[in-house]
């Protein structure tokens, strides 16, 4: 049997906590014969609803989950940590945009950052859901002193499983017939679904979908709008699908990409394709064998997408900014 792995998770009774730590505890996501503790974490207010959800973890008497832990202390709740999941904060409402929440929002990563740098193990990967996402990552980032910058992720999976479908759909294809889709900038309204490079059943799109006014106008709004559309029509935001999101970048980030391929995830960007160096930034990412990860280089960029990427990138500054008091000089 292998030695067990530790899964923090932030927000743990809401929405998205409820459809994700299942599918963790029954070997899903880390493998079938992955032991995994639970490190559950939630506000003072939370506390109640997240005993219902341990004893409901209880009941489904897991073969391969170990200790579970709830909490609202972070140093004890990042404890040893292997992947640190970080979901809890407040969901926008409708008429927000997701970079209205930073006011709110942002200063819950600061002190997780820091207790993510105090008690999880340094090697501890971190991916954050909660939005802005790819802000609130940063900042988590920028105050975990002494966890490698590459180990922080925001997810944009959710854009690319939209973008994907949207595509499959227009195409009249499965879904799974679609790859090489990235998920360019920020999880906003300006993220830039690329379809000049994506292919269908190994085909670029533009042969497949001819019609380019679709491509570039209603394709690219309805993935940019897609999660204020679900907020319209639920009432609520996202969550089945963020959590499904979520664990496909584990998944993704843990096992090798298939050659060729790539996937979607923000990470810290080392200038490549001239998005500024130190943003949490989403591009085509390959996970190699080792382990480690890469930004897929050489992917063309034309002057469409160059302008849909800056406008993205720009937001991404501008957030930066409204956050400065938040990240260590
Ligand atoms: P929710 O309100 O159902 O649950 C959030 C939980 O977080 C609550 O239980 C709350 O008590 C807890 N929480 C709040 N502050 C916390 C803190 N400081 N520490 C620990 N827990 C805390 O919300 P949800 O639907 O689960 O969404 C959570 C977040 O995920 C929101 O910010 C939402 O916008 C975001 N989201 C992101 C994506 C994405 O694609 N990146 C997709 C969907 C949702
Ligand atoms: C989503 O994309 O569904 C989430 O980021 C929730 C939201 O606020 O849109």
């Amino acid at each position: 049997m292998k030695a067990p792995i530790t899964v923090s998770v932030t927000g743990a009774a809401g929405q998205i906590g409820y459809a994700l730590l299942f599918r963790i505890a029954s070997g899903a996501v880390f493998g079938s014969d992955q032991p995994v503790n639970l490190r559950l974490i939630e506000i003072e207010p939370g506390m109640g609803a997240l005993q219902g959800v341990m004893m409901e973890l209880d009941d489904c008497a897991f073969p391969l989950l170990g200790e579970v832990v709830g909490t609202s202390d972070l140093d004890e709740g990042f404890k040893d940590a292997d992947w640190a999941l970080l979901v809890g904060s407040v969901p926008r409402k409708a008429g927000m945009e997701r970079k209205d929440l930073i006011g709110i929002n942002g200063k819950i990563f600061t002190g997780q950052g820091e207790a993510i740098a105090r008690t999880a193990k340094k090697t501890a990967k971190v991916l954050v859901v909660g939005n802005p996402c790819n802000t609130n990552a940063l900042i988590a980032m920028s105050n975990a002193a002494g966890i490698p910058k590459e180990n922080f992720f925001a997810m944009t999976r959710l854009d690319e499983n939209r973008a994907k479908s949207q595509l499959a759909q227009k195409a009249g294809v499965h879904q799974s017939k679609v790859t090489n889709l990235c998920i360019w900038g920020n999880h906003s309204a300006t993220q830039y679904p690329d379809f000049t490079n994506a292919l269908i059943d190994g085909k670029p799109v533009t042969e497949v979908i001819t019609d380019k006014a679709w491509l570039e106008g209603e394709f690219i709004a309805t993935v940019q709008q897609r999660g204020a559309a679900i907020i319209k029509a639920r009432g609520a935001s996202s969550a089945a699908s963020a959590a499904n999101a979520a664990l496909d970048t584990v998944i993704s980030l843990t096992n090798p990409t298939p050659e060729g391929d790539w996937h979607s995830v923000a990470v810290c960007s080392d200038g490549s394709y001239g998005i500024e160096a130190g943003l949490m930034a989403s591009m085509p990412i390959r996970t190699k064998a080792d382990g480690t990860w890469e930004v897929v280089q050489g992917v063309p960029v034309d002057e469409f997408s160059r302008g849909k990427i800056d406008a993205s990138i720009d937001e991404l500054r501008e957030e930066r900014e409204a956050v400065a008091d938040l990240i260590p000089a």
